[in-house]
């Protein structure tokens, strides 16, 4: 995922993008500010999406996994505010200026922003409902997303796209489902909706934001095939945010665990299962029942603390079994553990 560095060595930020990179998240930083204080959401995540591959982001509820997806997408509302690093993204067939190829979403115009939003970036939210807008048809809402980024298509075209979409997600009688409205859809089929919404843009880069949780299993599995079918078909990149270390193992092929906002390992779905090296990494795996079912994350004991108030030192000292005094004195970096897997540890699984 970066360019390997010695062992044992902090990593070495990637300069810049490389061939088969979508998408370089650099030293991102994005806070919010309340009269409790100052919660550091995401604080210093860097990560790159290869094209065509699933980047899968685990981690225990309030770790900053949304944060990060709508940092990406500039969709972070006050009190949160990006304070630091770089979204860079290809900008072939959206922008001409770049002499590069690459710019940074961060220092975008807002009606350059809209260009990628929905374009080469789209995502599925958390909560369908609350992002399908009940007033319009399945139908208009694809259209909407169709006519965004196909302004060249007339009426009849568009239409022909939105049917399109929903065949390809899989939706039985697509004339039907696209003139339904959002309550008129079971939860299966309104995510399969905002799954061929996010698509009617043709996205070069999909984020899906715990797309299977309000689904029962069945339906989830159908939903998580339909995403690896769709990625396999439209070359996308797909980052996966989920609570269930069962879907990262079979969905993705690189791995990123958050804890309190910062990345605590990342590496190889490979290595993340077979090797994990932080000790939240390896608590969250024991907890699983087997490594090759699924499952949701069970609570390790203690607690997540509080993002505006870090403790000294690293902030899973409270919940590791292999705390140090160095732990509470010093936050640790991310150090290289071997080829493309780094962890924020100074006594790392061996
Ligand atoms: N509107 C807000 N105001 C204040 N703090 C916020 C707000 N939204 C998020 N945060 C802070 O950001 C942290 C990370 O939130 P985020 O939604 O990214 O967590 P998550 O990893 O997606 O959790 P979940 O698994 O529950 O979806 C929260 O713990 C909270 O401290
Ligand atoms: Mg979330």
């Amino acid at each position: 995922m970066w360019p390997p560095g010695p062992r044992g060595q902090p990593r070495r930020v990637a300069p810049t993008i490389m061939n088969d990179t979508l998408l370089t998240v650099e030293n991102l930083k994005t806070y919010f500010f309340t009269e409790r204080g100052v919660f550091k959401s995401v604080d210093d995540v860097s990560f790159t999406v290869p094209r065509g591959k699933t980047v899968g982001i685990v981690g225990e509820s309030g770790s900053g996994k949304s944060v990060t997806a709508l940092s990406i997408l500039r969709l972070v509302s006050a009190p949160g505010k990006i304070v630091g690093g770089r979204v860079m993204v290809s900008c072939r067939g959206v922008l001409q200026y770049a002499p590069t190829g690459t710019v940074d979403l961060l220092t975008l115009e807002e009606s350059e922003m809209r260009r990628f939003r929905g374009g080469k970036i789209a995502m599925i939210f958390q909560e369908p409902m609350t992002s399908l807008n009940p007033v319009f048809t399945i139908g208009d809402q694809i259209e909407e997303a169709v006519a965004l980024h196909q302004k060249e298509l007339n009426e009849a075209q568009r239409w022909e796209q939105v049917l399109e979409v929903l065949r390809l997600v899989r939706i039985p009688d697509p004339e039907r489902a696209a003139r339904s409205y959002p309550h008129e859809l079971s939860g299966g089929m309104r995510q399969r909706a905002m799954i061929a919404i996010a698509l009617g843009c043709r996205p070069e880069i999909l984020i899906a934001d715990e797309p299977t949780t309000a689904l029962d299993v069945t339906v989830q599995a159908q939903v998580l095939e339909l995403l690896r079918e769709l990625r396999e078909r439209l070359g996308m990149s797909l980052i996966l945010i989920t609570h269930d270390l069962g879907v990262v193992a079979e969905q993705a092929d690189e791995v990123i665990v958050m804890y309190a906002g910062k990345i605590v390992e990342q590496g190889t779905v490979r290595q993340i299962f077979s090797h994990p090296r932080h000790p939240y990494t390896r608590a969250l795996l024991e907890a699983l029942p087997t490594f090759h079912t699924t499952g949701r994350l069970r609570t390790i004991p203690g607690s997540v603390p509080s993002l505006a108030a870090l403790p000294r030192g690293c902030s899973f000292q409270e919940r590791c079994d292999r705390v140090q005094q160095r732990c509470r004195e010093e936050d640790p970096e991310l150090m290289v553990m071997g080829e493309g897997q780094v962890a924020r540890c100074f006594f790392p699984e061996l």
